[in-house]
């Protein structure tokens, strides 16, 4: 579902209607026995979850499948796949990815590039990655991006999917981030992504941006499997949870959708109730994960119609508070939850910082180059951001935090806009593209695109170690 829709912007199904494409269809395919189970499971989900909010569409889609070996067949090897294959058999050690030699975009065509300085390579703490400027990196010079073709993500949700959508454009797909100061380092791909995930556990929670981020890595994942078919994909019927397996590296990779972290309760007469004190019983199942990676802002902006809460409550009485307490309030729930049950030996912890929305004055809709100069107008309350950063800080977990924010707000071309679907599931018609004040989604991300630079960073992240650090970059 559309986790932030305004007035002007109908909630958009989610990752949709039943298989629109073939590929999808393909991937409908499932054996009888691992359909029941994941039936099962999802029952179980859904019990454990409750009753959905209301603004939450029962979309249908729900594959479970063994992807099927023909589709790769039928394509030329890309260079992530040749990539994958040349990093298959012994795996790298972490840090030696900086030695990989990708070109930058100063040398000139076709010449080597200067191998970076060690300092510059690991970062000599003057290296700050979510301090930097979009470059072009085109494949035709050797670039990067995209990391993959939609194409080649049979799974990507029709919501994000904008050239299939019919966006015209493609030079969005082409932006890479590039930190000052920080030669090579962030220069990661699919066949990283895949040595990163390999005997590993990386799970997302909170709202849809988070899911449009996890979306990006499973399909970055994917499309750098040199066999895609043995993959799996599960997916609950509203997308509240979803999971990404590669079994030939023994990865997995999930999305639990929990927009306030804390418990919302829909009670027998149909109140919804807040739960400041209270975490969904999912949250759980993360217990064990290497990886877990947590947002939560844009739905506690909401208000009018789509705020989702009709009360809040602290031990199980009403209460009245101002929101930006609430908020606090929550977050000091789940920074406790961490501290009792996390072990920071085996898992790592990541805080995402507030995906922009650019709906106001930079308004997304016919956008097509990030913003260079001028300003940016900041939409999200300052004061729920410094509430967060605080609560991180107090914790006794260290926790990373995706400073994302900045990188993003500049992002302005990245948004679906009018190639997004409709409530019913269905990519925009001429119509309908037409009332972008109606219709455009200037809240999520297309992909391929800005968030897979969010899990590029975040695999960054992973690849260093994490010792003293409570709140770092
Ligand atoms: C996040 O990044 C922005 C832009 O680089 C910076 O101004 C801000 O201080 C960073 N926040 C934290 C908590 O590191
Ligand atoms: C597979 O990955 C899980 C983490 O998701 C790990 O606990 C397990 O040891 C791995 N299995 C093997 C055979 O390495
Ligand atoms: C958006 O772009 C279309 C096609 O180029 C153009 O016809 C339209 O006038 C533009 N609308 C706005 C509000 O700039
Ligand atoms: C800022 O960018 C716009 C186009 O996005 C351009 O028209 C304008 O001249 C630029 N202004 C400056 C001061 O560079
Ligand atoms: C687009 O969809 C709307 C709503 O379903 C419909 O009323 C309209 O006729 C459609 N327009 C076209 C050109 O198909």
């Amino acid at each position: 579902m559309d986790d932030h829709s305004t007035p002007t912007q109908p909630a958009a199904a989610s990752s949709s209607s039943p298989s629109p494409s073939p590929s999808a269809r393909r991937l409908a395919t499932s054996s009888l026995c691992a359909a029941l189970a994941c039936c099962a499971f999802v029952l179980l989900l859904a019990a454990a979850v409750g009753r959905r909010p209301p603004l939450q569409p029962r979309a249908a889609w729900h594959h479970f499948s063994n992807l099927q070996a023909q589709q790769q067949q039928q394509k030329p090897l890309s260079r992530h796949d040749d990539a994958a294959a040349a990093h298959q058999a012994p795996s790298p050690a972490p840090d030696v990815v900086g030695g990989w030699s990708f070109q930058e975009e100063e040398a000139g065509a076709g010449a080597p590039a200067p191998a970076p300085s060690p300092a510059e390579e690991e970062g000599d703490g003057e290296c700050d990655v979510y301090d930097g400027e979009w470059v072009v990196d085109d494949a035709a010079a050797a670039g990067y991006y995209p990391l993959y073709d939609a194409a080649e993500c049979p799974f990507l949700s029709d919501q994000v999917a904008c050239r299939r959508n019919g966006r015209p454009d493609s030079g969005y797909e082409r932006w890479r981030w590039r930190p000052r100061g920080c030669g090579a380092r962030t220069r990661l791909g699919g066949a990283e992504a895949l040595e990163a995930c390999r005997d590993k556990r990386l799970v997302f929670v909170g709202d849809s941006l988070n899911r449009n981020m996890w979306e990006s890595l499973a399909c970055i994942l994917y499309a750098a499997l040199p066999d895609r078919s043995r993959t799996r994909i599960i997916d609950d019927d509203a997308s509240q949870y979803r999971i990404f397996r590669a079994m030939d590296y023994n990865c997995s990779v999930e999305f639990f959708w929990s927009p306030f972290l804390v418990k919302l309760e829909t009670k027998l007469d149909q109140t919804r109730a807040l739960k400041l004190d209270q975490l969904p019983n999912m949250l759980q199942r993360t217990l064990g994960a290497d990886v877990i990676v947590f947002n939560t802002g844009h739905w506690w902006t909401h208000t009018g119609k789509l705020k989702a809460w009709d009360h809040l409550e602290r031990d199980g009485k009403m209460v009245e508070m101002a929101g930006e307490e609430a908020f606090n309030r929550a977050l000091r729930t789940w920074a406790r939850w961490i501290d009792q049950n996390v072990d920071p030996s085996t898992t790592r912890i990541f805080f995402r910082s507030v995906s922009p929305e650019h709906k106001s004055v930079n308004w997304c809709y016919n956008q097509t180059h990030p913003i260079s100069n001028g300003t940016i107008a900041p939409w999200f309350p300052k004061g729920l951001v410094t509430i967060v950063e605080r609560n991180i800080r107090s914790m006794r977990t260290p926790v990373s935090y995706l400073n994302i924010t900045h990188l993003s707000e500049i992002r302005i071309d990245a948004h679906p806009s009018v190639y997004t679907i409709n409530r019913e599931g269905k990519p925009l018609n001429i119509t309908q593209r037409q009332q972008p004040l109606t219709y455009a989604d200037c809240s999520h991300w297309c992909l391929p695109g800005l968030p897979d630079t969010w899990n590029v960073l975040l695999l960054d992240s992973l690849m260093r170690t994490t010792s003293n650090v409570h709140l770092q970059g």
